[in-house]
């Protein structure tokens, strides 16, 4: 029998539902299955940076017999998003060995992961990677912890909204997130029932989103719309629309309000429209059973890859079954933007929803020039 081992976890970035349960499934199959030593490390490279380390064991999850972490939002070891990691790393790096950890197990988005490998290779660490992040775009996976969570909240959003846009013939714009991927917005849209999707990869034309709305109400019968609107997309003259945070951090919104004014605007003030800021609403909650199930299945792997020593890989989710990929090649190839092949992008264009236009369809110039190309 070979040595006890002694692996961390953390998790890094944005949090979303999900995370408690891929913790869940790690510490279970490496206590349960190889008689190993769990430590969760709080706060992700803070917490490294700080040595410090939480006893994770499978008994301390379960409460009077019970296993809240299925169905607990968020994260137990806390998460962060911001921060000069860089410039400690000398002392970031150092902690594996501090700790005295065989093997780092981390739950990220691309951002995160990035940072980690560049560290987990100057510290010679061995390092599985998880995916995490609800804007889906971690290449060479097709789902992320914590997606199908957002899309099922956002979906649950948008159908509140289209009975109350249904009795005042209100236009709603909805603003999600997707910073530069646009699968949240495209998928929640098409569940939701949305007319017009915007994401950042597919240039747009206000012009052509006020006509879908007339066509609507004047061929259809249709009095109402729901406009989805991804916070990554740009306005007509390619501006971000962004605020800055508490800490100083310029952070993506507004971009709802702008598509907003300028429909009704462009209408002569006869299309009526509100806005909905979804925010961090789409973070939270309980984690869908989909996600549990991905989750579950991603935290079992990366155990296994351990246990193989098989590192500087992540898991992935690819035809309903768990593979792992490199690393590298994962960062290398995300962020992972909607593409103009995309058979969603086909699906909601043979519905009728107004995604915008790819290049390659514009006609002609003047106000249907395609306005976020920018993005692509
Ligand atoms: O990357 C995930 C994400 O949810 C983005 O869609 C969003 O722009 C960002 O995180 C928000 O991060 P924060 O919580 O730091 O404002």
């Amino acid at each position: 029998m070979g040595k006890k081992r002694r692996i961390g976890i953390l998790t890094s970035g944005g949090d979303c539902p999900g995370l408690n349960c891929v913790i869940r499934a790690v510490v279970c199959h490496a206590t349960i299955t190889y008689d190993w030593e769990v430590i969760g490390i709080p706060y992700a490279t803070k917490g490294l940076l700080e040595r410090k380390a939480i006893a994770l064991n499978r008994h301390g999850l379960d409460v009077h017999g019970i296993d809240p972490l299925l169905s607990m939002g968020g994260t137990i070891l806390g998460s962060i998003n911001r921060g000069d990691t860089l410039a400690q790393a000398g002392e970031i790096i150092a902690s594996y060995e501090a700790l005295a950890l065989d093997a780092l197990i981390a739950i990220g988005g691309d951002g995160s992961l990035a940072i980690l490998r560049h560290l987990a290779q100057q510290g010679h660490w061995n390092l599985v990677a998880i995916p995490k992040t609800i804007d889906n775009d971690v290449a060479l996976t097709e789902q992320s912890v914590g997606f199908d969570t957002a899309v099922n909240t956002i979906t649950d959003a948008l159908d509140h909204l289209t009975y109350t846009a249904a009795s005042h013939d209100r236009v709603m714009v909805v603003e999600v997130m997707g910073r530069q991927s646009g699968h949240l917005a495209l998928q929640s849209g098409i569940a939701g029932g949305a007319d017009v999707i915007l994401i950042p990869e597919i240039p747009y034309s206000l012009t052509n989103i006020d006509q879908k709305i007339i066509e609507l109400r004047d061929k259809w019968g249709r009095r109402f719309a729901i406009v989805v609107v991804a916070e990554g997309v740009k306005t007509e003259d390619g501006t971000s629309s962004v605020y800055t945070d508490s800490l100083g951090q310029v952070c993506l919104r507004g971009i709802g309000q702008y598509i907003a004014e300028q429909v009704s605007y462009l209408s002569g003030s006869k299309i009526d429209t509100k806005v909905t800021t979804l925010g961090h609403m789409q973070r939270g909650g309980i984690p869908s059973a989909l996600d549990r199930l991905i989750a579950t299945a991603f935290g079992k792997a990366a155990v296994d890859l351990v246990a193989q020593n098989q590192y500087d890989r992540m898991v992935a989710w690819q035809n309903s079954q768990v593979v792992s990929v490199p690393l590298e090649e994962v960062l290398l190839r995300s962020p992972l933007l909607v593409d103009s092949k995309n058979y969603l992008v086909e699906t909601a264009q043979a519905l009728g929803i107004y995604v915008g236009e790819f290049p390659e369809y514009i006609q002609g110039g003047g106000q249907g020039l395609p306005l976020n190309a920018g993005a692509l």
